[in-house]
C-alpha cells in the first residue's frame, strides 16, 4: 500500500483511501465535509520517535508538549500518557492541564504575559518551573512563592539573536547587574533554567546550531554575574514529523551533544518543547471542492479560517475521489472566506481532473490550525479521533459548540 503525504497513516489501497484502519468512505457516508482528523497512533509514534533520538544522546533530557499548537483535551491526554509534560503560557492552559492530571512536577509555565492569577496558581500547585520574558515579573514570582513558603524555580529567555525577534530578555549589561541584584535580594526564587525557542519549522540544523551557541554564550555571561544555570530548554520549531526525516532529527540530536561536550558547560538537564512534531502531521482535513475556475483554481469547504496562513503547517493536497490518478497538474486552491487573500495553495500538484464535491484531503494540519483559527462565521468542522480501525467524534459543533480554551476548562 502506498503511503499519502510519507505518513504511515494515511495509504492507498486500491482506488480507496485508508485512514489508518478505516476507510475514508465509511467516514465520508457518515460525516459532511469539512472533517477535522487526528491520528491517535501518529502522535504516541511522534512521541516515541522524538524522545527515543533525544534520550539516546541525553541520559538527563526532558520533554514538554507545547499546549498551544493543540490544546483539545483528547490530543493532550494522549499525550499525557506518553509521559511527557506540558509548556504552558497562560491561565487557561495551566488549568487545562491540571484537570486532564498532568502532575504539576511536569508543567513548565512561561510567556510574555505572567498575570498575578496566573503565577499565583502556578505556585499553589507546586509547577515545575516559570520562565520568565521580562525581568520585572521575578518580583512577583518572588512574592507568591514567599505567600506558599517555597522557593520557585525559575526560567530566564533569552533573546535569541534571531534577527528581529523581540520576545526574550537580551542579557546586556544593565539587565545583568539588574538581575544579579534581584537574585541577591530575592529569596524565594532560584534561577536555574535557561531557554532559548528560535523560530517555527525548522529543517536546517544551522538553525538549532545558532540557537544553541546563543544559549551557551548566555550560560557563561550569566556564571561571570553569579548566576549558575542548571538547565538548558532549547524549545520547539521541529517541522512535522513526516517533514523532518528521523536521520535528520538523530543528526540534530548528535550535534546539539556534540557541541556541548565540547564546551566546558556543567549542565544537569537538557528540556525540549515540541509543538508540531508531536502532533503536525497526525491532523488532516477532509474537505471538497466546491467550485472551480477556468483557471485551475478549486475553492475548498475550507478557508484560512481553519486553516490560517499563521499555523505555518506544510500543507499537502490529494484528490481523494482520483487518488490513483497522477497528482503532477497545477492548481491552486482557495478557501471559502469572501476574501481574494484566501488562498491555501498556488501551483500545487494534483490531479488533472477535477471536479465539484471531489474530496481533497487537506494534510498536516495537526499543529496551530486550531489555536490561529478565527471568528469567522461559517460552522467549525466535526472532529474525529482515529485509531486502528475505529473512529470516534471527539468534537461536535452542534453540541459541543466551540473548541476555544474558555469552553474547555
Ligand atoms: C517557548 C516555546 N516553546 C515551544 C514552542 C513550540 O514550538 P513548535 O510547535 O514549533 O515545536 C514554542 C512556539 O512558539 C515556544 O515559543
Amino acid at each position: 500500500m502506498k503511503l499519502i503525504s510519507g505518513n504511515p497513516y494515511l495509504k492507498k489501497k486500491d482506488d480507496e483511501v485508508l485512514i489508518d484502519s478505516v476507510s475514508i468512505n465509511e467516514i465520508a457516508e457518515e460525516f459532511k465535509t469539512p472533517l477535522l482528523i487526528f491520528l491517535e497512533n501518529r502522535i504516541r509514534d511522534n512521541i516515541n520517535t522524538f524522545t527515543r533520538v533525544f534520550s539516546s544522546e541525553f541520559k538527563n533530557s526532558e520533554y514538554f508538549y507545547s499546549f498551544k499548537a493543540n490544546f483539545l483535551p483528547d490530543i493532550c491526554r494522549i499525550i499525557k500518557s506518553e509521559g511527557i509534560g506540558a509548556e504552558i503560557i497562560g491561565l487557561l492552559e495551566l488549568k487545562l492541564a491540571l484537570k486532564l492530571g498532568f502532575p504539576s512536577d511536569k508543567i513548565i509555565i512561561g510567556g510574555p504575559y505572567l498575570p498575578e492569577e496566573l503565577i499565583d496558581l502556578s505556585i499553589k500547585n507546586g509547577i515545575k518551573e516559570i520562565v520568565v520574558y521580562n525581568i520585572n515579573d521575578l518580583k512577583t514570582i518572588n512574592f507568591y512563592a514567599q505567600k506558599y513558603n517555597c522557593i520557585q524555580d525559575v526560567c530566564i529567555r533569552i533573546n535569541s539573536q534571531k534577527y528581529r525577534t523581540r520576545l526574550g530578555i537580551n542579557l546586556e549589561k544593565t539587565k545583568l547587574i539588574q538581575l544579579a541584584n534581584l537574585k541577591k535580594s530575592l529569596s524565594n526564587i532560584k534561577i536555574c533554567s535557561i531557554l532559548s525557542h528560535y523560530s517555527t519549522q525548522m529543517n536546517n540544523i544551522e538553525l538549532f546550531i545558532k540557537n544553541l551557541n546563543s544559549v551557551i554564550e548566555n550560560i557563561k555571561i550569566l556564571l561571570r554575574h553569579g548566576i549558575k544555570i542548571d538547565n538548558i530548554n532549547l524549545g520547539g520549531g521541529f517541522p512535522e514529523a513526516t517533514v523532518m526525516s528521523q536521520n535528520q532529527l538523530k543528526k540534530i540530536a548528535r550535534k546539539i551533544r556534540e557541541i556541548l561536550d565540547t564546551v566546558s558547560i556543567n549542565y544537569k538537564n537538557i528540556y525540549f518543547e515540541p509543538g508540531r512534531y508531536f502532533v503536525g502531521d497526525a491532523g488532516l482535513f477532509i474537505t471538497k471542492i466546491v467550485k472551480i475556475t477556468d483557471d485551475k483554481w478549486a475553492f475548498l469547504n475550507i478557508g484560512n479560517h481553519i486553516c490560517p496562513k499563521f499555523a505555518r503547517c506544510s500543507l499537502r493536497f490529494y484528490n481523494a475521489s482520483r487518488i490513483n490518478e497522477p497528482h503532477k497538474y497545477k492548481t491552486s486552491f482557495a478557501g471559502i472566506m469572501p476574501s481574494d487573500q484566501d488562498v491555501l495553495a498556488k501551483n500545487y500538484f494534483f490531479t488533472k481532473n477535477i471536479k465539484e464535491e471531489d474530496l481533497v484531503i487537506v494534510t498536516n494540519t495537526g499543529a496551530y490550525c486550531l489555536t490561529f483559527s478565527n471568528r469567522f462565521p461559517y460552522s467549525l468542522p466535526n472532529i474525529l479521533l482515529v485509531k486502528d480501525n475505529t473512529y470516534k467524534r471527539i468534537f461536535n459543533p452542534i453540541s459541543d459548540k466551540d473548541i476555544s480554551i474558555n469552553s474547555i476548562v
